[in-house]
């Protein structure tokens, strides 16, 4: 079923907000709680269906999970040793679970398969099973893609440089590693989000690290922990850009996760000239957190290029920066982020078609997309392609257009952040 949201233009953007709790630290915590020894108990997990697919995953394998009256989520774990199931794990829609979940399960007992919504069953998974291949791992996959087998064997470690940057594949060889005898390397060329790093640290591992590698010895076991997850900066982002482009705007965001590897769409609402403060840094459980407090520039937004490293840190950020560029004086020039033609949707299809749609001028190229500045937007209708960072991409667009636009497909805002609506309309004022 596909539903439909009409989002009319705003006059401004203000407000103070808590968001719910960051998807990829919510995955980690809940796979490694559920793999772990121990109860752990987690505040502000993410709300999301992901991260549900994680955790429901992990209980047809034999972890408990619990929520609790007070919105937290208790898991208890199999201590290191999973239950083998005739039944598929469903990952939904969820890359991050099918890609992480694969490490995990390589090298314990039995056989597990693997599927995904028609989405997921189309991105690629080979990037995963050459690695785990290498680690002498049996994963058999469909043409590439989901569903996949996996016949759990012991497996070797191995030293391994990643070919595209990408945190699942890391991650996905360091669950696998935490497992396996010997020294497991992983080196990547740009440095991609490290929550998995950080988060085996909080359950106990040791792990070392380089400028461009991490190792873990294994195996090793895990345990425990209560932790309190940081607001999603990802999430965040469709309010800060959205703030961003209203000169006038008074946003806050309390309690944000602002893991370096993370904020770079601080840096990048900062070159464009937006004013951007970070208050209340604290570390919890390794992460950093923060309030961050955003106005727009009287002058209008300016310009921005984001390509080589950057693209790759701000992957899930592209999509709204590219829907507001129209906006930008100078518009804005993204490349080097091909990977966006295998996220959820093709999204730098999508977004071109949809940013014509709205009467916006923009140049299509295989790794990137040009969006000229200073250009007027009238509402559409929005195709979200089932791809939540779509419909939140073009809701925020919308608010700055001439005239409604309708989001189709607009219960995809539910995979990472079923509360977008209401929020949104809390905090832009009609
Ligand atoms: C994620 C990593 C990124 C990102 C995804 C979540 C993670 O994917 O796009 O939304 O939690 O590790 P890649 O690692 O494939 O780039």
């Amino acid at each position: 079923m596909t539903e439909e949201r009409i989002i009319h233009p705003a006059k401004n953007v203000c407000g103070s907000l808590r968001l719910p709790g960051d998807k990829s630290i919510s995955h980690r915590y809940g796979m490694l709680a559920a793999f772990a020894e121990g109860t752990s108990r987690f505040t502000n997990f993410s709300t999301g269906a992901d991260c549900a697919s994680t955790l429901s995953c992990m209980e047809a394998l034999g972890a408990q999970v619990r929520r609790l009256e007070d919105g937290s989520v208790e898991v208890t774990g199999v201590g290191g040793r999973v239950t083998p199931t005739n039944a598929p794990l469903d990952c939904g829609n969820s890359g991050s679970t099918m890609r992480m979940i694969s490490g995990l399960l390589a090298p314990q007992e039995g056989r597990f398969t693997l599927v995904g919504d028609e989405s997921l069953s189309r991105r690629p998974m080979e990037r995963i099973r050459k690695p785990l291949a290498a680690m002498d791992a049996r994963l058999v996959l469909t043409e590439g893609h989901a569903p996949m087998t996996i016949e759990g064997i012991a497996l070797k470690a191995i030293d391994y440089t990643t070919p595209i940057p990408s945190a699942q594949v890391k991650s996905c060889i360091l669950l696998a590693g935490l497992q396996t005898p010997g020294v497991t390397t992983v080196r990547e060329a740009v440095r991609t989000r490290d929550h998995s790093e950080l988060a085996l640290r909080a359950f106990g591992a040791k792990l070392t690290r380089t400028l461009d590698s991490i190792s873990i010895c294994g195996p090793q076991k895990l345990h425990a922990i209560e932790a309190a997850v940081p607001g999603d900066i990802s999430s965040a982002a469709f309010f800060l850009c959205a703030a961003a482009l209203f000169p006038g705007s008074n946003l806050v965001l309390d309690a944000l996760g602002m893991n370096p590897t993370r904020a770079a769409l601080l840096d990048v609402l900062t070159a464009l000239g937006a004013r951007v403060s970070v208050l209340n840094l604290e570390e919890k459980n390794a992460e950093l957190v923060g309030t961050v407090h955003v106005t727009a520039p009287v002058e209008g937004l300016g310009t921005a290029e984001i390509s080589g490293a950057l693209a790759a840190q701000l992957i899930d950020e592209l999509p709204v920066l590219a829907a507001i560029g129209a906006f930008t004086s100078s518009g804005i020039r993204i490349r080097d982020a091909k990977e966006l033609r295998v996220k959820e949707s093709d999204r730098i299809a999508l977004i071109v078609t949809n940013l014509r749609a709205m009467g916006a001028e923009v140049a299509e190229f295989e790794d990137g997309l040009d969006v000229p500045g200073g250009q007027k937007l009238h509402g559409a209708t929005i195709d979200s392609g089932g791809d939540h960072r779509i419909a939140m991409a073009f809701s925020v667009a919308a608010l700055r257009a001439e005239g409604e636009t309708v989001i189709q497909g607009a219960e995809a805002v539910a995979i990472s952040f079923p509360e977008f609506f209401n929020l949104l309309d809390l905090v832009a004022e009609r």
